[in-house]
């Protein structure tokens, strides 16, 4: 039987989709790299795996829902069903949303509701706490506010810099996104 397709929506580094592509009884395939940025590490991670991508810019479109259009309908062509995103710098819109209800996924780098926005890590480090984590989370319209569906935590140590903290989370990031999605898919 053939595994379902999701897509991978990234704008950055991309070690998330990595660990996702390295997975090695994932359960679904990645039939997709969605990226906003046309330079982007992400990209070349993409190609050495042989996933195809779509890459735009939001600047090229009237708008949201423009460009969100544009997206859903390559999606459907390719067959996908679940949306991954690991980096990826948009507020997903009411377009994608509705087309995707229930099928959008982020992984955030704190314990939510803790600590969302750009700089998780950063914040968390500076404001002394002393665990931290990971958040694999459904997304709504708000910033890093849709249903919790895992968490991990990560121990902020005594020696820790934001570098260490950082390297450690993505480790746990590294490990819990794809479990997450083969536990989604039903594996
Ligand atoms: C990760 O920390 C993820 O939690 C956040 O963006 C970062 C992406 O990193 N949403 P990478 O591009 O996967 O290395």
């Amino acid at each position: 039987m053939s595994k379902p397709k999701a897509a991978v929506f990234a704008s950055g580094t991309g070690s998330n989709f990595q660990a996702i592509m390295e997975q090695p009884d994932l359960a679904c395939d990645i039939a997709l790299l969605v990226s906003d940025q046309p330079v982007a590490k992400v990209i070349e991670k993409a190609k050495n795996n042989h996933v195809p991508t779509v890459i735009f810019q939001a600047k090229d479109y009237k708008d949201k829902s423009a460009y969100e259009e544009m997206l859903a309908d390559k999606l459907i062509k390719a067959g996908v069903e679940w949306i991954f995103l690991a980096g990826y710098m948009r507020i997903v819109g009411e377009t994608l949303l509705k087309k995707f209800e229930k099928r959008i996924v982020n992984i955030h780098p704190s314990l939510l509701p803790d600590f969302p926005g750009k700089d998780a890590i950063g914040e968390a480090f500076r404001a002394g706490v002393n665990k931290t984590g990971v958040t694999v989370h459904y997304i709504d319209a708000g910033i890093d506010t849709g249903p919790v569906i895992a968490q991990a935590e990560v121990a902020v140590l005594p020696d820790d810099t934001e570098e260490t903290l950082k390297k450690r989370i993505q480790r746990a990031e590294h490990r819990l996104y794809p479990e997450v999605i083969n536990h989604l898919l039903g594996k």
